[in-house]
């Protein structure tokens, strides 16, 4: 499997010889059309670099080598471009110091030294142009659009089986009471941002809220969209009326959306839920929110915003919703509700050894692991349902993986986990992150 951490070593990698190379451009004129094409070469490369990491192309084998092969001609021609420009300075030094006789014989060692390099860039410029055509037997699509852009797409709908959430309450009142107190205060419309890592809760509270009786009877309208970019207004209102209706809208003008919207909110108390928002930038957002508050002028509309992302949640609103992990005893009970029928453990497994009993009296060792995650604990769960002695065994001996083997319960997990990391901002700190995991957990540093 292409891992992603290598691939976004790759990159940098990459990105600095780039870098290096379009000052040595700039800087001197030796070499410049074999750096001009090392430089496009690397280009096209970076592109197919950006393709490596989606998820259909990840697990590929042959990428993975294909990776490696780039990274062993990105280490030689760094090594080739370290060479090159300690010789151009050497002759620099050596230009100014030296006598004109021996500025000479520097020229001839330079000229020999410059076709010895013209050579070496000219054999990994060939390497590397057939490294571009494997990436394209590979089926690797060129992607100039850098790979953090293209934001996944999960859908979510507004359906929750109520019983089923835990230790929510207060935020629930929380919430609540800022979207009551925005009514008395006469506001026109609030935008309330839940905010937490992956997996932390926050579709199941907004959809916790979106099917309270309370709040169904506040908002007469309410719509729930699970859209990751707000790049284009149009798109998002689009969305809302085909929501509305029920009806894919045809291909409109932004006018009649506009006023078709008005028609079937005008007048109408909203609630606007955008669930899993990735990114938004602040001009779309604010043109959004002034075109819903020209279609609806009435006091205590709320759009209720979830996200992974700090940035985006202080973009839409300054009072932000921060949601808190769970405590161990729902943790334990979340775990308890996927584990076993009914929720209460077997008499077989309960009797089965010591060590199992205390885990299902207090189910201590389990939600310690879970880290007040939810989702963590119903993966667990899920994960232990029906399983045999020595599997329950290997998670108390602290080792998931092991008792996940033939289940894919830990890699649903890491895969919802794994989206934070893959829509970092940037390879550098993608590498940064993977350089603290080489720390075990909880250990000190007092450097970087
Ligand atoms: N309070 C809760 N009680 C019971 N189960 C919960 C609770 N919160 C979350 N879960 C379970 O945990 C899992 C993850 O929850 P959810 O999808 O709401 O997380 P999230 O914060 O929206 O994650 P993401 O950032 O990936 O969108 C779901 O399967 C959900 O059923
Ligand atoms: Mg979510």
């Amino acid at each position: 499997m292409a891992d992603p951490v290598f691939a976004a070593t790759v990159k940098v990698l990459l990105d600095k010889l780039l870098s290096l190379t379009i000052k040595e451009i700039n800087s001197s004129r030796d070499c410049n059309e074999d750096l001009e094409m090392f430089t496009q070469n690397v280009s096209l490369i970076q592109a197919f670099l950006h393709d490596v990491e989606t998820p259909q192309v990840e697990k590929q084998q042959s990428v993975e080598q294909w990776l490696r092969r780039l990274e062993r001609v990105a280490e030689n021609a760094e090594n080739v471009f370290d060479r090159f420009k300690y010789e151009s300075l050497k002759t620099k030094v050596m230009n100014i110091r030296n006598s004109p006789m021996k500025k000479v014989s520097g020229f001839f060692t330079h000229t020999a030294f410059k076709s010895k390099m013209s050579r070496k860039i000219n054999s990994i410029n060939k390497e590397l142009t057939a490294i571009n055509s494997v990436a394209k037997d590979l089926g690797l699509h060129s992607l100039i659009v850098p790979s953090r852009k293209i934001f996944p797409i999960r859908e979510t709908d507004s359906l929750v089986v109520a019983p089923d959430v835990v230790g929510r309450d207060l935020d629930v009142a929380e919430i609540k009471e800022k979207i009551l107190k925005m009514r008395e205060e006469d506001v026109v419309m609030c935008t309330i941002p839940i905010v937490g890592m992956g997996g932390l809760g926050k579709t199941t509270l907004a959809k916790r809220i979106y099917n309270d009786e309370h709040i169904k009877q506040i908002f007469e309208k309410r719509i729930w969209l699970c859209l990751p970019e707000m790049s284009e207004t149009k798109s998002f209102l689009e969305q809302i009326l085909e929501s509305l209706t029920e009806r894919k809208t045809e291909v409109q003008r932004r006018d009649i959306i506009v006023k078709k919207l008005q028609d079937e909110l005008g007048g109408k108390n909203y609630l606007l839920v955008l669930d899993d928002l990735w990114c938004v930038d602040s001009t779309s957002w604010h043109e959004f929110v002034d075109t819903l508050r020209g279609i609806n002028t009435s006091i205590g509309n709320c759009i209720l915003v979830t996200t992974r992302m700090k940035r985006v949640a202080s973009t839409v609103a300054t009072d932000l919703h921060i949601l808190g992990k769970l405590t161990e005893d729902h943790c334990w009970s979340i775990f308890k509700q996927k584990a076993f029928v009914d929720g209460r453990a077997p008499e077989e497994l309960a009797s089965m050894d010591n060590k199992i009993v205390k885990m299902c009296q207090g189910g201590n060792k389990i939600v310690k692991m879970c880290h007040g995650l939810p989702l963590a604990a119903s993966v667990l769960g899920g994960l232990l349902h029906n399983k045999e002695k020595h599997e329950w065994q290997a998670i108390l001996d602290g080792n998931p993986i092991v008792a996940g083997e033939d289940d894919n319960g830990e890699n649903s997990i890491k895969k919802i986990l794994k989206l934070s990391y893959d829509y970092l901002p940037s390879p550098h700190l993608k590498k940064c992150f993977a350089y603290f995991a080489m720390f075990p957990k909880d250990s000190k540093r007092s450097y970087v």
